[in-house]
């Protein structure tokens, strides 16, 4: 798979002649959402966890020296809460470019965290263990040390996962993985 999956995500939307659709976003897309939306609920999916596990090449590193950013891994009984999106169908095309290292759409059943038992179908950008960016599991502290150490042309990767921390902490959401991290950067930048 190449290192740009625009032209593989674009036509994977079984949404396509709906009015308006709904996106999960589980990292840059909660805390960064400058992309119309109609209206926007806190919301989780399950049997995924957020990690750190995807190479960033175009965001927070370079091919040279790649940066991470969240996916999603697969893990049965547990939950990734996020935020949901409702779109217009013309907003994924940019989102594609958006996402383009190594994402792709995936249907996925979100529930919505303000009601109970409400849920929908909608779309979600996965980044899967077999696309060229994806680096995989590595200690804690080296992937800390990774991202301490990544910039790319959105910025600095430490934040990337400083803003993720703390949005997640506005929802009043509990991530161990991403709150681990944060806390490794704080302590270094002391
Ligand atoms: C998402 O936020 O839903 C996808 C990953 C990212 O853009 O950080």
């Amino acid at each position: 798979m190449t290192l740009d999956t625009t032209r593989d995500t674009r036509h994977r939307n079984p949404f396509a002649d709906h009015d308006a659709i709904w996106l999960f976003g589980y990292g840059s897309l909660i805390w960064k959402a400058d992309f119309p939306y109609r209206e926007r609920r806190p919301a989780h999916i399950h049997g995924w966890v957020r990690r750190f596990w995807q190479g960033s090449h175009d965001h927070r590193g370079t091919p040279e020296s790649p940066g991470r950013v969240v996916t999603l891994v697969r893990q049965p009984g547990e939950r990734c809460h996020g935020m949901a999106y409702r779109i217009s169908p013309e907003v994924l095309a940019p989102l594609d470019v958006r996402e383009k290292n190594g994402y792709l759409r995936e249907v996925v059943r979100l529930h919505f965290d303000d009601a109970e038992n409400d849920s929908a179908e909608g779309l979600v950008y996965l980044a899967g263990p077999d696309n060229a960016a994806f680096l995989g599991e590595a200690p804690l502290d080296a992937i800390a040390a990774q991202i301490a150490a990544s910039h790319g042309p959105s910025g600095a990767n430490r934040d990337y996962l400083l803003n993720l921390a703390i949005a997640l902490n506005d929802l009043g959401v509990e991530d161990d993985h991403v709150f681990a991290l944060a806390t490794r950067l704080d302590a270094e930048a002391r």
